[in-house]
């Protein structure tokens, strides 16, 4: 048995796809999601999965020994940080090396760093004119989308696209991708 636990602080898309996905796997098991975000959509997505949903502040997740237990307690193989905007801090980056992976909505290292999610990516790669776009998997370090990429997927631009268009084509790579990524590194 493999377990996985999610981190995510808003709609949570990616996290009902990959809950969706692995949901009649009897191998691998979301143990919970992690949020920074009492009103995150993501809290009402896990209820139909039965996902426990961890809330906690910034004081709870700079408390080293208090969240290394709260994580512990489920004994991941892999945490997934799924439109999570908090910096990961270098305990936990240490605690768990190579088993900390990212979803980035674009080519790293393109569009990156701090600042860099949701919308305001897309409208920076319209801003930049860019021909294509694509979504970036990639280990977890202690900055912002710097850690090692695992997999990239690229989708074609036109001058006719809109930062919702190009969120839309995001999207689409995003649910494609993440879970037969997610499930590669398990197996
Ligand atoms: C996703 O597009 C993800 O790639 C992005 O936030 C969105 C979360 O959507 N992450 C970042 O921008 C991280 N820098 P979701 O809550 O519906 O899964």
């Amino acid at each position: 048995m493999k377990n996985i636990i999610i981190f995510a602080s808003g709609s949570g898309s990616n996290a009902e796809n990959i809950a969706q996905y692995f949901t009649n796997n009897s191998n691998v098991k979301i143990q919970a999601v992690f949020t920074n975000n009492a009103q995150a959509g993501v809290i009402a997505r896990m209820e139909k999965f039965n996902i426990p949903c961890v809330v906690f502040n910034r004081a709870e997740y700079k408390d080293e020994t208090f969240f290394l237990n709260k994580i512990n307690q489920y004994q991941p193989d892999l945490i997934v940080l799924a439109g999570f905007l908090w910096l990961v801090p270098e305990f936990l980056v240490n605690a768990f090396p190579n088993k900390i992976i990212n979803i980035h909505p674009a080519l790293l290292p393109k569009f990156g760093g701090k600042g860099m999610y949701g919308m305001h990516v897309h409208e920076a790669v319209k801003a930049a004119n860019e021909t294509e776009t694509g979504i970036t998997i990639h280990y977890v370090n202690q900055h912002f989308d710097e850690g090692e990429p695992i997999f990239q997927a690229k989708v074609a631009l036109t001058q006719t696209d809109t930062p919702d268009s190009i969120a839309h084509k995001i999207h689409d790579l995003e649910m494609a991708h993440f879970p037969k990524v997610i499930e590669n590194l398990l197996f």
